[in-house]
């Protein structure tokens, strides 16, 4: 047991959620459940992130103030998240006093070590990612992002001196081989930083949108140095050092590689430089592609969360993106493979056994659910499959930690199969075989719970357990024998109904 501190990205509010934010969130959602499993003390943050020349030029365009844009599409978020069952222990805003507070306080830090000064900057700057680009990293004067035109920029800024810590980073990253998953990630931010780093432009005068530089009131700071800021300012930055140590360095950020060079080289120099431990885990995913095409909102081939869930439900959804898109390259995503997952996994592997054995046991049991027999053939493959889940969710890999839970689900539909209760009287032998077949429903609720919450929620209750399983506690509970028997079992309309296409 310890602590585990988690983040997704915090979204800009310029743009509506759509599944490739879900993903992130419903990543780091079942990461945090899966940890309060095994009773680590978890903080889970997400929120959004509300300055910059971005938000300023998408609340112009619908005749709104900054403000008023951010407020509205936060709450978007919100209701994105409290649609998927998203259980955030906080949700930040940039535009929050605290926040305003944290980042001060941080770069003032850093403003006095000397690693902060004046300059006059020109360049070309892409508006979509609030970032600078060199020429040679642009495609034929686009964002190689975003596909549009960089516009030509000239401030006088203030500068981070991020050229001083090319080898620090270097030799902070070489200590830590672990801090960046997966290690082609990990290679790719290396070569990065082996390129050689260019100070960075850290404030602008040409808006006000965004928090105020402490030294000079002219200023505003860079939407990015202030976004970055919110991972601390959630747990305490500058106001509750016990509960800011508490949580770091040991946070776990998961990001898509769009944003990997802004967590993995420009916020490990920034803390470094603030006299603070960089960033112990980043975990680096790829995008979701649509018609092989990344989804964004300039590209207006978004789809958003409820568009899926109204067909495969809450569950459903979170459990097509976990177990089908694994954590690190990019995944497409079809609806012809979100329903035939949902068809093979949901409604026949695991809804099939649900409803036979609860049939089974209002049939030869009278309702009664048996106890499992002490020495199951099904005890072993229940260890296993715990085992490679805790590894795999440890990992990162919960597409692993699902395939090895439905491995039980398979192996007691065979199990079944292969003892057909169905064909025989009532009795010890078939009391034994549903016993055996309950428990394992059981294991299966515990272990995909962080996955699926309310349908495991469900599974525990029909088979007569009380309370839920994402209160039980692991290792314990997916030790063999936790179903106690003598229970009320319940038949019920199938809990994820076959969706059929045409
Ligand atoms: O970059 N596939 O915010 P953002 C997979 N505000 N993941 C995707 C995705 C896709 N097609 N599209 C978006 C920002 N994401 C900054 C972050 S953090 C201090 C500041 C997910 O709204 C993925 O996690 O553009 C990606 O990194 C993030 O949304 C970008 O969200
Ligand atoms: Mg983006």
């Amino acid at each position: 047991m310890g602590t585990f501190y988690v983040t997704t990205p915090i979204y800009y509010v310029n743009d509506a959620p759509h599944i490739g934010h879900a993903y992130t969130t419903v990543t780091a959602d079942a990461l945090a459940r899966w940890h309060r499993l095994v009773g680590d003390e978890v903080f889970f943050l997400t929120g959004t992130d509300e300055h910059g020349l971005n938000v300023q030029r998408r609340a112009e365009a619908n005749g709104l103030s900054p403000q008023e844009q951010a407020d509205r599409t936060s709450e978007r978020f919100k209701d994105a998240w409290s649609l998927l069952n998203i259980a955030y222990d906080d949700f930040i805003r940039t535009t929050e006093p605290r926040h305003h507070r944290a980042v001060q306080a941080l770069l003032q830090q850093v403003h006095d070590s000397g690693d902060i000064e004046m300059s006059t900057y020109e360049g070309l700057y892409c508006v979509s990612c609030e970032a600078y680009y060199g020429e040679d990293e642009l495609e034929d004067g686009n964002c190689p992002v975003h596909k549009r035109p960089a516009e030509l920029f000239k401030e006088d800024n203030y500068f981070f001196a991020l050229s001083r810590y090319q080898q620090r980073l270097l030799d902070w990253y070489e200590a830590h081989p672990h801090a960046i998953t997966p290690e082609s990630k990990r290679n790719e931010a290396l070569g990065l930083i082996r390129q050689g780093l260019q100070d960075l432009s850290i404030t602008r005068t040409s808006l006000r949108w965004g928090v105020p530089v402490p030294w000079d009131r002219a200023h505003v700071f860079y939407v990015w140095y202030d976004a970055l800021v919110n991972y601390l300012t959630a747990i305490g930055y500058g106001e509750d050092d016990e509960r800011f140590n508490r949580f770091w360095p040991a946070v776990h950020h998961l990001i898509g590689k769009d944003i990997l060079r802004f967590h993995c080289v420009y916020w490990p120099a920034m803390l470094l430089a603030a006299g603070l431990e960089p960033p112990q885990r980043i975990h680096v995913h790829g995008y979701l592609l649509v018609g092989g095409e990344k989804m964004s909102k300039t590209r207006l081939n978004a789809i958003g969360p409820a568009d899926l869930v109204a067909d495969v439900g809450v569950d459903g959804f979170r459990y097509h993106f976990l177990r089908d898109t694994p954590f690190g390259p990019d995944g497409d995503f079809s609806y012809e493979g979100l329903v035939a997952r949902y068809n093979a996994d949901l409604a026949n592997n695991l809804g099939n056994l649900l409803s036979r054995v609860s049939t089974l046991v209002g049939s030869k049991c009278a309702g009664i659910g048996p106890a499992p027999r002490p020495h199951s053939p099904l005890e072993a493959v229940a260890t296993e499959v715990y085992e490679a889940s805790a590894q795999a969710w440890d990992r990162v890999a919960p597409s692993e930690a699902l395939e090895a839970t439905w491995r039980l689900i398979r192996e007691t539909n065979a199990h079944l199969e292969a003892e057909e209760p169905w064909k025989a009287e009532p009795g010890p032998e078939v009391d034994a075989v549903l016993g055996d077949a309950l428990e394992a429903l059981r294991i299966v609720a515990v272990l995909a719970t962080p996955a699926m919450p309310a349908a495991c929620a469900e599974v525990w209750r029909r088979i007569g357990l009380s309370g839920s399983p994402s209160e039980r506690r692991l290792p314990d509970a997916a030790r063999w024998g936790g179903y106690p028997g003598g229970l009320d079992v319940q038949k019920g309309k199938p809990l994820f109904p076959r969706i059929h296409v045409d």
